[in-house]
């Protein structure tokens, strides 16, 4: 069986990562094909597994913005055939819309939404159309002169990561990262439900919330009070409850359980924000400080500057750099998002 993913395309790299990522730590066995960016299908899934698998991949994924059961792949001259030969009601409950996306396709969507809706309607008995609160929704994709015919079985919450905006929370600092890379970063870290993730510079706790929607137990510390304050103010408007956090200096910590994951967004620019610590050193410290209190086959995912090269340091501490992407802020600052772990004997 398939799923079809409908990906952001607001970065040509990161929401295939973060898919392959999430992949490899819930041990989803299924063959990827990118049709083009921003649309894959997952392939070869058994029966069995298609429901567990859904249900992850919409619980945990930040740049994919929707999941269908892909019913039939179709095209240009088989498409209203294909259509009328789908037995539709084992997908459609009472009511339904079509709605048709393009990629890189000449159709005109409206049409075909009509179409590929009476045809439905004449092949299937007591359905009817909703546009506006469909109990099912037929999602149709059009990449070149292709369909991919596809029902939607369980819905993204796709207002979480506008609702979740630093300005939108108790508490706000300037300085948290959009809730989607957020996500993005603690699922290329490869932590599980349960797990336990640490974010040593918390801020206003925008890591620890994403990790906490997921079910992460979670801990975060910052060497201001009032920071680590907001992040417990944060935690508990989001109905996260497995957390803690302290009010420490990275250079101090000592974890009372080494984690399984380490998510953050360590402070640059100006020593005032980093507790006094010169530059780059900040990143020094940092990696001295976190390698005894991870587990050996924990995975941490960082942002830097890329003025600064993490890889003498990484290296003088026993890390290694496994993935690496760029994100362009503005002309003179790019942020690099790096996931490391340590490096094996
Ligand atoms: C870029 S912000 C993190 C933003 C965070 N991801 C959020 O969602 O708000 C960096 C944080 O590191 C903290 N910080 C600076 N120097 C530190 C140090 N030496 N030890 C621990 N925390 C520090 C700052 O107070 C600041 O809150």
């Amino acid at each position: 069986m398939e799923l079809l993913c409908i990906q952001s395309q607001e970065h040509p790299e990161l929401p295939l990562a973060e898919l392959n990522a999430v992949m490899e730590c819930e041990d989803i066995i299924a063959d990827i094909e990118v049709i083009t960016e921003g649309l894959i299908v997952l392939k070869n899934i058994s029966e069995d597994n298609l429901n567990p698998y859904y249900e992850i991949l919409t619980k945990r994924l930040g740049y994919t913005h929707e999941i269908h059961e892909l019913i039939r792949r179709s095209d240009a001259d088989n498409f209203e055939g294909d259509i009328s030969s789908i037995d539709w009601s084992e997908y459609i409950d009472e009511s339904f819309a079509v709605r048709v996306k393009r990629f890189h396709a000449k159709i005109d969507t409206v049409a075909t939404e009509r179409k590929a809706g009476s045809l439905i309607l004449e092949n299937c008995d007591d359905i009817k159309v909703n546009l506006t609160k469909p109990k099912s929704l037929v999602r149709i994709v059009a990449f070149e002169d292709k369909f991919f015919i596809a029902i939607e079985r369980i819905k993204l919450n796709k207002k979480h990561f506008e609702e979740s905006k630093p300005h939108k929370r108790p508490f706000f600092y300037p300085g948290s990262m959009n809730p989607k890379l957020a996500r993005c970063m603690v699922n290329l870290s490869r932590v599980k439900e349960g797990e336990l993730l640490l974010d040593p510079f918390c801020g206003t706790g925008g890591i620890l919330i994403e990790a906490g929607l997921i079910g992460c137990k979670v801990v975060g510390s910052d060497i201001y009070w009032k920071m680590k304050n907001g992040t417990s103010i944060n935690l508990d408007y989001y109905g996260i409850t497995d957390y803690r956090t302290f009010n420490l200096d990275v250079r101090e910590l000592k974890m009372y359980e080494k984690v399984a994951s380490v998510v953050t967004d360590p402070p640059y620019g100006i020593s005032t924000s980093t507790g006094d610590i010169d530059g780059d050193d900040i990143f020094k410290e940092f990696f001295h400080a976190i390698y005894d209190n991870m587990k050996d086959d924990a995975y941490l995912c960082m942002a830097s500057p890329h003025y600064v090269d993490l890889n003498p340091m990484v290296d003088e501490v026993g890390f290694e750099i496994v993935e690496q992407y760029g994100i362009k802020m503005h002309r003179s600052l790019t942020r690099i998002i790096s996931v490391i772990r340590k490096k094996l004997d």
